[in-house]
């Protein structure tokens, strides 16, 4: 079966999927969007990634086209008319189509495009190896918490890590943590998990909330603060979250073992409450 897609108001195979070339997405990367992961067929977290959706709209002034029935309506379509019960569903809306000029022209009409794509989370072999990273100087601009179209800092950055056989790129700003190229990002010292505070220097992770809810939940000692470079390059422990990495331990940092180079206790008891916390999510959404 081929791939089935939604584009303003239709569903159709990829292949018949058309945008004009004017579209301010492809001019200017004008645009906004989301990536929901569906387990056993149930999106998870749904009502977190559409306020996120919301906060991302308001930030660039296009007013949402959709309420958030429908937006529930319409993911729950894509995801039934796609084959396998773990999707990724990609939502994306842009300004629309105009005449280019970078001022916002008036009474267009915003572009609605969703595909879903099969979620493929960290094989177990993943999980129990951990991965690889390298870190850079975050050099994108200051307003990652708007989770745009616009990713070319964020391609250039990854594929720093994809060049090193690395899985992610690790940031720093003036000296502290932000994210990762495409996950955030926390650190394990002595026993207390740290992570930097959701501000206009990260995307805020719905995966990241979710580890947090976790970690308070059963009272591992977090600390929400700015992390410093010497933190993670000393860390115990380094894991990166994210809609599609879930969480995934990182065993080594530019070449060199994070701990003893192995997936630590606190992601090994956070992985299995991870798991958990999906079963029971599934388990509830049925
Ligand atoms: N990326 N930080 C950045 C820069 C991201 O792009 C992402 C997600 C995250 C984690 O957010 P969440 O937990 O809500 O997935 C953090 C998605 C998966 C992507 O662009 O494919």
């Amino acid at each position: 079966m081929s791939d089935i897609v939604y584009l303003n108001g239709g569903f159709m195979p990829v292949e018949e999927a058309r945008i004009p070339v004017l579209d301010r997405g492809f001019i200017f990367g004008d645009g906004v969007y989301e990536v929901i992961p569906v387990y056993s067929k149930r999106p998870f977290r749904l009502d977190e990634h559409l306020r996120r959706l919301q906060y991302s709209l308001d930030k660039i002034r296009i007013a949402n086209p959709h309420t958030a029935e429908e937006w529930q309506r319409l993911t729950g379509e894509i995801v039934k008319r796609n084959d396998g019960k773990d999707q990724s569903v990609y939502l994306q809306v842009t300004r629309g189509v105009a005449k280019r000029d970078h001022a916002f022209p008036k009474g267009i009409k915003p572009t609605v495009f969703m595909m879903s794509s099969p979620l493929v989370t960290p094989a177990p072999a993943l999980v129990e190896s951990g991965v690889a990273c390298v870190t850079a100087e975050d050099y994108r601009w200051l307003n990652c918490d708007i989770k745009s179209v616009s990713l070319l800092g964020n391609c250039l950055l990854r594929q720093l890590s994809a060049d090193a056989g690395a899985a992610e790129t690790i940031l720093f700003r003036d000296g502290n943590l932000t994210e990762a190229s495409s996950s955030n990002v926390f650190v394990v010292k002595d026993g207390r998990l740290l992570t930097p505070p959701k501000d206009n220097l990260v995307l805020p992770g719905i995966t990241y909330d979710v580890v947090l809810e976790i970690a308070h939940a059963r009272e591992f000692e977090v600390e929400i603060r700015a992390v410093t470079v010497a933190e993670v390059r000393d860390a115990d422990e380094i894991w990166v979250t994210s809609s599609t990495k879930e969480v995934l331990a990182v065993t080594t940092l530019d070449g060199k073992p994070v701990g003893d180079g192995k997936p630590g206790p606190l992601f090994r008891r956070m992985h299995a409450l991870y798991q958990q916390f999906k079963k029971d999510h599934m388990r509830i959404a049925a």
